[in-house]
């Protein structure tokens, strides 16, 4: 009934008329996907799958609030934002109103990569600077000028660093520049910016902005230690430049306590600019950048107008507003909290077990799994992740692996994921890793390139043997929020 073709011809036009570079999940078995509902996918065939991975589903896939508010507002009027309204208006009340007070200027867009490149002009705009800082492995969207700015891509690609943009390192304490067993890892990271703009200062350049995610998504699901942000906003904006939080994947409640991500990290940081996307429209596209009055005001008086055909239309705020009631209604905040919490539990039960899990962290449904091949050396069990995800699959759950060694499994679910859910997840990936430690011994090498059914599926990466260490568990003595309960940074962060 869904279907105009079936799977193969789907997949042949596809590969016709569709840019190669467009790459699907599971790239040698993709999965048609027909229809969704909550947490859940169902491909041609009728098959369940459990959505590990889809936080632009935010409330649930085709929540029927968010459905029926979309075609309410389309059965009246769809228009550009050049005509008063009240849905845009309201809409941008009710944002202001889960930030702090300095951040009330709203501009709306229509995804994050356009949210972020209006972060930049009215970033440079404030000042007259043009430099950027952003973090190694950031991914800030696909638009040029946000390229330019995501080492995640042009580390990738063939295109060079440009002059204006300064790479500090990421704040990841597990296997970043300073780790778990440094006495101040926050300072220690935020030094680094300050020598940035030491460093840029003495070539006569000067910094508009720093842009960082809160907690860093597609760079291995790192949640920078309590107390980086502050001291890199007081660096930042001593050299005149503006402090911009990138919430595309991680706000609207995610991380449980918070709405916003960076609000972990206290309320004496507050960011200058915030960008939002992904969740905001549960699927429907609209973004959102938010700023102070100071900052806007600024970007007016250079006399050009921001105009943006469909960014804050009446059928976007509404399906906008719409998501905001859900989250509320449905104590979304409240079921991440609980139901992240679980999972956490349940996968630091499995990292007991299991020799491949290295690191467990996260907050709320924003979790990373990080497997290792030795806990020593924290050597990246690429291959071993393209393994489990591709297994993970065939147990009809869907799970992502990404960072820069693309071997940290990476959850991020609808809202509405529930304890059920958490439960046969990890069983099922306890399930898979059992199998396969079992299989290989101390030679993970072998079991993957012999014996595992998926196996022709598998990656050309080459393994190199790595003998995991049982006794060791670094993670659980280091400075991250979720590893466990004690843990030093659980402590100084307000999660
Ligand atoms: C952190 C972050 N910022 C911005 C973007 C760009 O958003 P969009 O794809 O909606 O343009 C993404 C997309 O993945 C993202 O992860």
């Amino acid at each position: 009934m869904c279907e105009l073709y079936c799977k193969q011809d789907t997949l042949a036009l596809r590969r016709k008329h569709i840019g190669p570079s467009c790459k699907v999940f599971f790239a040698a078995d993709p999965i048609k996907i027909v229809r969704a509902q909550r947490q859940y996918m169902f491909d041609e065939n009728g098959a369940q799958y459990l959505d590990c991975i889809n936080n632009v589903a935010h409330v649930g896939h085709c929540h029927p609030e968010v459905v029926k508010a979309a075609q309410k507002q389309m059965e009246v009027l769809n228009t550009n934002s050049r005509f008063l309204h009240d849905n845009i208006v309201e809409y941008a009340k009710r944002l202001s109103a889960t930030l702090p007070e300095k951040l009330s200027v709203c501009y709306f867009t229509n995804s994050g990569s356009e949210a972020n490149d209006l972060a930049l002009r009215l970033a440079r705009q404030f000042r007259g600077h043009e430099d950027v800082i952003t973090l190694d492995h950031a991914y800030h969207g696909h638009l040029s000028s946000l390229i330019d700015i995501s080492p995640y891509k042009f580390g990738k690609g063939r295109a060079v660093k440009k002059e204006f943009v300064h790479v500090a390192p990421t704040p990841d304490t597990y296997r970043g520049k300073y780790r778990e067993d440094h006495a101040d890892p926050a300072s220690a990271y935020a030094d680094e910016v300050k020598k940035i703009i030491e460093e840029a200062h003495k070539s006569g350049r000067k910094i508009a902005a720093f842009i960082a995610e809160s907690m860093q998504s597609c760079g291995g699901q790192i949640i920078p230690p309590a107390g980086y942000f502050q001291k890199v906003a007081e660096y930042v904006r001593g050299a005149g430049g503006v402090f911009i939080a990138d919430e595309v994947q991680v706000g609207f409640g995610r991380v449980g306590k918070h709405f916003w991500s960076f609000q972990m990290h206290g309320e004496d940081f507050v960011p200058d600019i915030v960008t939002m996307g992904k969740p905001m429209g549960n699927g429907h596209p609209v973004a959102c950048v938010i700023t102070t009055k100071e900052i806007a005001e600024a970007f007016s008086s250079s006399g050009m107008e921001y105009f943006n055909t469909y960014g804050g239309n009446p059928v976007s705020s509404a399906v906008g507003l719409a998501v905001l009631d859900v989250i509320e209604n449905e104590d979304l905040q409240g079921n991440a909290t609980r139901v992240g919490s679980y999972l956490i539990e349940l996968l630091n039960k499995q990292k007991a077990k299991h020799t491949l899990i290295g690191d467990i962290r996260g907050t709320g449904l924003f979790i990373g799994i990080d497997l290792v091949k030795d806990h020593q050396k924290r050597t990246p069990a690429t291959a071993e992740a393209q393994h489990i995800i591709y297994k993970m699959k065939e147990k009809r759950v869907l799970l992502s692996a990404d960072g820069p060694h693309r071997n940290v499994l990476k959850i991020k679910p609808p809202m509405c994921f529930t304890e059920e859910d958490a439960k046969f997840m990890v069983d099922q990936l306890d399930g898979i890793l059992t199998v396969l430690e079992e299989a290989t011994g101390d030679k993970t090498e072998n079991v993957i390139s012999e014996n595992t059914p998926c196996r022709t599926k598998m990656p050309k990466e080459v393994l190199s043997e790595g003998a995991p260490d049982q006794k060791e568990n670094p993670s659980q003595k280091r400075n991250g929020l979720c590893t466990d309960k004690h843990s030093l940074l659980s402590k100084r962060l307000k999660t």
